[in-house]
């Protein structure tokens, strides 16, 4: 808590308000008393206004396009750490020693096979059936195989073992979803491989033909789960948050997770971005053209992979995979022409006044796309790779909301529909 006090003045009434300040002195006004003592709440749709809780984990600066995990800056993690280590720093708050990492990537290789029973359950999805709703069902299917572990332990076996079963199977899942659509067999998990390493061998390897890694692909692939670790409050994260303050368990919140991260306005926006550089390439749309649509409220079209709820200058994240689609796609000698288009629109955007003003940048999404494109991940996997990527995450504030043993989540509205009423019987209405 600060001293610096917030007043509220409200009919002729004042009331007084503790302030917190954050480690990066961002201030927060603490309302938990503001209902019960004014019987008024706050309005904030869309929660841009809102802290939902304190946090040790994760810190955003939008403005000036800061992202740092436990303190360190995604530049240098992105630099210097692995997706293995980065998921370690963010569920344990400290960058692990040589032991500890060596034994979270053994509990890690232990799990990463799937119970001969949850594979029947990939049968009953239609050949077509979206990656995403496979993975959340199967998250919840992993919990119907360990019902020993739903429990909202934070220490010791009761929470790394479900931890640790997630992250590892996600892998499994996930490839395992795309396999089944293309009707070829389970790749079993290799642990001689790394973590990322083995996630290619089981999306890509076939019986007779292992699936040949380059450095590239397998660094840039890392990378891209390095750099979806976290994110803070998102859309995503407070749905985990949300549901697991129920007490329900780390497999169901995570699955809900996968939920809300499905969406073109979330994680969905990897893929949309393919779709529009897609529909532009082959419909030979001129990009100008695009931009003005996007400018367009009565359009309906949006310049997919633009803009933030937070970042209100370039997205720290997108930055890096720009210059990772470059590497990717001189190491795999491929040209793409929907880069170029990419490149021709975020050039456009950014001298464009519309865009300017509203601080709309690239985000996470604008690249990645390409990136994972180059390396023969479909489109309709894109959010899946997003969401294996941000697991730790997720894990890490379903831990720290229960280590703060937090109330459950429960907003309150404005209620402005119909006043009461009789019933109206039917041959009245
Ligand atoms: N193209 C065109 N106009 C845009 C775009 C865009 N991509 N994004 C925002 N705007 C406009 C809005 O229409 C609004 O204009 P107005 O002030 O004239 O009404 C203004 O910019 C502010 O935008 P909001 O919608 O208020 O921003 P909000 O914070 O609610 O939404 C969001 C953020 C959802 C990311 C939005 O920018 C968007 O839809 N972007 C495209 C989808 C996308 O890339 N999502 C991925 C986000 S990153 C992630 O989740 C991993």
């Amino acid at each position: 808590m600060s001293n610096k006090k917030a007043s509220i003045e409200f009919d002729g009434k004042s009331l007084e308000l503790d302030t917190i300040v954050g480690t990066e002195n961002e201030i927060g006004i603490d309302i938990t008393s503001l209902r019960a003592k004014t019987g008024m709440i706050t309005l904030d749709p869309g929660y841009g206004n809102t802290g939902s809780c304190t946090s040790d984990i994760t810190f955003i600066d939008g403005e000036k396009g800061i992202l740092r995990h436990r303190g360190y800056a995604i530049e240098d993690l992105a630099a210097n750490s692995t997706f293995v280590e980065t998921a370690f720093l963010v569920l344990y708050g400290h960058l692990p020693s040589e032991i500890e990492l060596a034994t979270f990537e053994e509990e890690l290789s232990e799990h990463s096979s799937l119970h001969y029973g949850l594979k029947h359950h990939f049968d009953g999805f239609p050949e077509n059936a979206p990656p995403m709703a496979v993975l959340s069902a199967m998250l919840n299917t992993l919990a119907c195989y360990n019902t020993e572990l739903l429990t909202t332990a934070t220490e010791g076996p009761g929470f790394t073992v479900p931890t640790m079963k997630i992250l590892s199977k996600v892998r499994a899942i996930s490839a395992w979803a795309y396999r089944s659509s293309v009707g070829k067999p389970f790749m079993p998990p290799r642990p001689d491989l790394s973590y990322t390493g083995n996630f290619l061998h089981m999306m890509f390897s076939d019986t007779f033909k292992p699936y040949e890694v380059l450095p590239e692909v397998e660094r840039a692939m890392d990378l891209f789960f390095v750099l979806h670790a976290d994110h803070e409050q998102n859309c995503s994260t407070s749905t985990v948050r949300l549901v697991g303050s129920s007490r329900a368990s780390l497999f169901t919140s995570v699955a809900a997770g996968v939920g809300a991260l499905w969406g073109p306005l979330h994680g969905g926006a990897n893929a949309e971005v393919i779709k529009m550089l897609t529909n532009i390439h082959e419909n030979g749309i001129d990009p100008k053209e695009y931009v003005e649509q996007a400018k367009d409220k009565n359009s309906n079209v949006k310049l997919m992979g633009f803009g933030h709820r937070v970042y209100k200058s370039f997205d720290p994240r997108a930055k890096i995979l720009k210059e990772q689609v470059d590497i990717v796609l001189k190491a795999m000698n491929i040209e793409d022409p929907l880069l170029d288009i990419a490149k021709e629109l975020e050039e456009m955007a950014r001298s464009d006044s519309y865009f300017v003003e509203r601080n709309l940048y690239p985000n996470v999404d604008f690249y990645s796309g390409i990136l994972l494109r180059a390396i023969g991940i479909p489109v309709d996997m894109f959010t899946v790779l997003f969401a294996i990527g941000r697991m730790p995450g997720w894990i890490a504030n379903w831990r720290e909301m229960h280590v703060q043993n937090m109330r459950i989540n429960r907003p309150r509205q404005v209620y402005t529909g119909a006043s009461l009423r009789p019933y109206t019987p039917m041959g009245e209405r």
